[in-house]
């Protein structure tokens, strides 16, 4: 996730109010919600369900009352005694990584949660998926054992850990959590205005084109980084909050893997910039934060800048910032990945 000032940065810079913003590579939404608060026209896409559920919960909030009023129905229909049947009949990880109490609620949420259909369902499964895993010894807003919040642990992995430190899963409240949540997201109010939140490979955008608001006139995005993470496997227990398999998957969402071998992935990075060369408008811009293992900052500003032929338009590399980071947390997560993590911020025009 790139940090909220970064987008705030360069929305700022290089658009006006009632220009649209795209990022192809949503995540967590953070350029959406930026260029909502300052009164751009976002478009957001992602291929992944946790990230298109989350950038709609941030952008397409509906009103507390509504949010409140169906937290109350909810609850009032749940039945702990037969969700707790069924939740004993979970795999092993699931009986390691919740109360049984907890476990009986987030089955019962996740049976009964239209998010895909509904703003206000869409808001409550964004916030479970914000406290569904993470640092519980040091939290008490997760609801699981200790995790990371950021990646989804692999199944015999997690409970050997649990197992050897003795971790036990704390006894928490999804809707007493949810209450709590609701109120302090709507701390400040929701930004107004449209957004168009697409659940597609970013590849299709083409297709689809005559649907955008307007011509583009500005990019804002990251996408995956070479070699760092497999956000499908990687987010495999909040993809099953969402009603997908109780265990990791890869290919079932993307429709590639292509962030592993580096010919592959500057493949994928040429098909971004042929989606981007259909649609960005003429003097457009684009800005790009990537990243990679096992590569040198400035080979990576390189090869993207060399990739961006494949947009068939001219594009000029305006600005360039390299680094090379150490310690990051995928780094204690992701044990045996090579090399320091390169990150390079650049900006482009048509
Ligand atoms: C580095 S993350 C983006 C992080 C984001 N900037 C944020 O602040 O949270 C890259 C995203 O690209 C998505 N992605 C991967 N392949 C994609 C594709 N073919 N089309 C659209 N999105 C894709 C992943 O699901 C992931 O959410």
């Amino acid at each position: 996730m790139f940090p909220e000032t970064f987008a705030e940065t360069w929305i700022d810079q290089l658009s006006k109010p009632g220009d649209v913003v795209l990022d192809p590579f949503s995540g967590r939404g953070t350029t959406a919600f930026q260029s909502m608060l300052m009164g751009r026209k976002p478009i957001a896409c992602d291929v992944n369900d946790v990230a298109y559920c989350v950038t709609r919960a941030k952008t397409q909030a509906p009103p507390l009352r509504a949010l409140r009023r169906r937290l109350t129905m909810l609850e009032g229909d749940f039945s702990r005694a037969s969700w707790s049947r069924k939740a004993g009949k979970m795999p092993e990880f699931f009986q390691y990584a919740y109360h049984r109490k907890t476990l009986s609620q987030l089955l019962y949420l996740r049976n009964k949660l239209k998010w895909r259909a509904s703003d206000v369902d869409c808001m409550i499964a964004g916030l479970i998926l914000g406290a569904l895993h993470g640092e519980t010894e040091k939290s008490p807003s997760y609801l699981s054992n200790q995790m990371p919040r950021t990646i989804s642990t692999k199944p015999a992995y997690s409970v050997r850990f649990w197992q050897k430190h003795g971790f036990k899963a704390p006894e928490r409240d999804a809707f007493q959590l949810l209450r709590k949540q609701a109120t302090f997201r709507y701390e400040s109010p929701p930004p107004a205005g449209d957004a168009l939140i697409l659940h597609r490979d970013m590849r299709q955008l083409p297709w689809i084109s005559d649907q955008l608001p307007g011509p583009i006139g500005l990019v804002v995005t990251s996408p995956p980084y070479l070699d760092v993470t497999n956000f499908e496997e990687d987010q495999w227990l909040r993809l099953w909050f969402l009603g997908g398999p109780p265990y990791p998957t890869r290919g079932r969402i993307s429709r590639d893997d292509r962030y592993e071998r580096p010919d592959a992935y500057w493949a994928f990075i040429a098909d971004m910039w042929r989606m981007l060369g259909a649609l960005v408008a003429k003097n457009g811009h684009v800005v790009i934060r990537m990243g990679g293992r096992g590569i040198q900052p400035e080979e990576m500003v390189t090869k993207l800048s060399a990739s961006s032929q494949f947009a068939r338009r001219p594009v000029k590399l305006l600005f360039q910032t390299t680094s090379a980071l150490k310690g990051r947390q995928t780094d204690a997560f992701l044990k045996g990945t090579r090399g320091c993590l390169s990150e390079i911020d650049c900006h482009f025009q048509f």
